[in-house]
């Protein structure tokens, strides 16, 4: 089975997702942290944001690949080095949605999202995996939250990661890459027609982990 989970920034989607792998013993899959290695890489070579032909060429010659430890752990590699935190630094996440937009881009991670999704039992989370990458996955969620609460749980979670954030940036940063991920040319985020909506809004992480795993 495929599990699709989207949604909008800071709605929890990869916390839920990864429980729920765990609880089937399914592989989770963050694709939202390969746009992210692949914007760090930009950032490494420092490539102009706006040159997307140049983007295009690098996410074609970079290898990103994930190592699930049985333990839970998950790391993400880009060219078989462990970005996993680097990838999580603000520096990115304000550039990530402008590198996601690019086309081209969204061609390579597709094409390598399917290959890495298309054996099942897998959750992916990110923004378009139920309407582009698996239209056809047998289970769609679609979590959201308000942004209030999302900006509270983004605060929270970096502050726990050390960085030195602002409420006000958190806000700032979660209302642009909204904008900038619902209104792209290119598999913009979307509630597929399918999915099942879960607003967790009020919601703990164990009742939206129990929500999807009941809905199975
Ligand atoms: O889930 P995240 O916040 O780590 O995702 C980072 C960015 O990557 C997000 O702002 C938009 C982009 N993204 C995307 O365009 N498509 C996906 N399937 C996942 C993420």
């Amino acid at each position: 089975m495929i599990i699709a989970i989207d949604g909008p920034a800071g709605a929890g989607k990869s916390t839920v997702a990864k429980l729920v792998a765990k609880s089937l013993g399914y592989l989770y899959l963050d694709t939202g942290a390969m746009y992210r290695a692949l914007t760090f890489k930009v950032l490494e070579e420092g490539i102009d944001i706006a040159d997307t032909k140049k983007i295009t060429d690098l996410a074609s010659k970079s290898i990103i690949s994930f190592i699930n430890n049985p333990d839970g752990q998950i790391k993400i590699l880009l060219d078989g080095i462990d970005v996993s935190l680097d990838i999580r630094q603000s520096r990115i996440t304000k550039l990530v949605s402008d590198v996601a937009k690019i086309k081209g881009v969204r061609q390579v991670m597709l094409k390598l999202q399917r290959e890495l999704g298309i054996k099942g039992k897998v959750v992916l989370d990110g923004r378009d995996i139920g309407t582009v990458v698996f239209p056809d996955a047998e289970k769609k969620f679609y979590i959201d939250a308000g942004l209030k609460e999302r900006v509270k749980r983004r605060y929270k979670e970096l502050k726990g990661l050390g960085q030195n954030v602002t409420v006000d940036a958190v806000e700032d940063d979660l209302s642009n890459r909204d904008k900038i991920d619902s209104n792209r040319e290119f598999a913009p985020l979307k509630k597929a027609d399918d999915a099942i909506y879960v607003d967790t809004t009020d919601m703990t992480i164990e009742e939206v982990v129990s929500k999807i795993l009941d809905s199975l």
